[in-house]
């Protein structure tokens, strides 16, 4: 049993913020108090640092068979960056292929974790195969295993996404069993033309990759999607929306009373097209969809975090190497492996150009990369919270560390990084998992496997 205190920092609790102490025993927290005066076995010292709940990661992407190969983190080296970065939750998305049953996806998945896990972790499945052995497995899976959100891609033709058939009755199943349906919102058809057209005219390089899957797509997909959320009553939560349109077509469905969540993922907030532009192939390092836009949406983007229309912030963690992997697409942009990992940079750079920069302020960002998740996925106030009772998940955080970020500093596998020799304000200092210090600035000092399943 642990007895730990964290003394005079800057306490970040659900309704209030302020200088005091947090006392946890095993692996809960077990007392807070404003002005001080815990004393415990182990003391650490949190003058003039922030004391936040551990953040979580609503979308990533791990074990990933996609696009012909496979992402190159495993979960020890993706969840080990999630620590030192201060995240100490993630949901993982499970994507199967479309001869795959979901049980045998979920057991795939599940093993993976359980072995190299070094944070807690949760699962959406995504509904790839939808025929009646999928149907009765989906159900089962809720039942059994705790899982509270599926996930559809309207995009990638042939390989994950969803026909409008099988979407229109998952959602009435998700409606029935309670579950969220988290959406990657594009269109697989529109898109698969605009690419085949643009490769015959000789648009072969990534900085076509935008103009193969513009904004008028997103929108428009997730305008679809909650057409159907609005017919058929289910909760739905759209995964990585890059631009201002999206998230009107969505805040216009919440204003017919759709149940709908928008996710921003951090490379959308820090990171535009010039990126995929850049030359000697150096683009393709900046292959995601939907795709990085034009710089001007960034404003729309935080904006609707600060303003509570935009949810969470997530990464859409997708590692694969520019050598080996991202290259596979020299030839043509479509086979460039899609992904931008930042799993152990999103906290840094909200803060560094979020927070520092005046778009969201130091509670919105608690929200947006902790509280919310786990209120939308249910594991509040288990996760994302410091109060009395919780998981004692915590990240004691320096906002005065200044450096900048580099890929030599990465515990993922990837050979690369894509905010390399941005300006970093702010690290995790300290960072506990369930009571158990796991890291301290910036080094891991966990062990491996220690993560847990959290049902929900
Ligand atoms: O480019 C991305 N986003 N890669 C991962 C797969 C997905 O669409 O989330
Ligand atoms: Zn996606
Ligand atoms: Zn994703």
């Amino acid at each position: 049993m642990y007895d730990t205190v964290i003394t005079g920092g800057i306490i970040f609790a659900p309704d209030k913020t302020f200088v005091g102490d947090l006392r946890i025993t095993g692996e809960r927290i077990v007392e807070i108090k404003e002005g001080g005066g815990l004393e415990g076995k182990l003391v650490i010292d949190a003058t003039d640092k922030y004391v936040f709940p551990g953040f979580i990661d609503p979308h990533v992407h791990i074990h990933l068979p996609f696009m012909g190969t496979n992402a190159i983190d495993d979960h020890e080296s993706a969840t080990k960056a999630a620590i030192v970065g201060g995240t100490t939750t993630i949901i993982e998305m499970i994507c199967p292929g479309p001869e795959d049953e979901p049980a045998d996806a979920f057991k795939e998945w599940k093993t993976l974790a359980e072995e190299g896990s070094c944070c807690d972790y949760s699962f959406h499945l995504a509904v790839v195969r939808f025929d009646e052995t999928a149907k009765t497995q989906l159900r089962e899976l809720v039942a059994s295993e705790g899982v509270q959100s599926f996930k559809i891609f309207l995009a990638y033709k042939g390989a994950l996404n969803i026909s409008d058939e099988h979407l229109l009755e998952l959602m009435k199943m998700c409606k029935e069993l309670g579950v969220t349906l988290t959406a990657h919102c594009e269109n697989a058809e529109a898109i698969d033309q605009k690419q085949k057209q643009l490769i015959n005219e000789g648009k072969t390089g990534p900085e076509w990759h935008e103009t193969s899957r513009p904004r008028s797509v997103e929108a428009g997909g997730v305008q679809h999607l909650c057409e159907f959320a609005e017919r058929t009553g289910a909760t739905v939560y759209i995964v990585h929306t890059s631009c201002g349109e999206a998230v009107r077509r969505a805040m216009d469905a919440k204003a017919r009373s759709v149940d709908v969540t928008v996710e921003a993922v951090i490379p959308h907030l820090v990171l535009d097209k010039t990126f995929a532009e850049r030359s000697d192939f150096e683009g393709a390092k900046y292959v995601m969809s939907p795709p990085l836009r034009d710089i001007k949406e960034h404003e729309a983007l935080w904006n609707g975090l600060a303003i509570g229309e935009v949810l969470t912030i997530g990464t859409d963690h997708a590692p694969f190497n520019f050598h080996g992997q991202k290259d596979m697409g020299r030839e043509a942009f479509t086979l460039i492996p899609n992904g931008i990992p930042s799993i152990q940079e999103r906290v840094d750079l909200v803060h560094t150009y979020g927070v520092c920069q005046g778009k969201i302020d130091l509670r919105n960002m608690v929200e947006v990369c902790s509280s919310n998740a786990a209120k939308v996925f249910n594991m509040y106030p288990r996760k994302g919270a410091l109060a009395v009772g919780s998981d004692a998940d915590i990240v004691i955080y320096d906002p005065d560390f200044v450096g900048s970020f580099r890929h030599e500093d990465g515990l993922s596998k990837i050979d690369y990084s894509g905010f390399e020799g941005m300006e970093r304000r702010g690290r995790a200092d300290v960072v506990l998992l369930r009571g158990k210090v796991v890291a301290k600035q910036g080094k891991f000092v966990g062990e491996a496997g220690t993560g847990e399943y959290i049902s929900r």
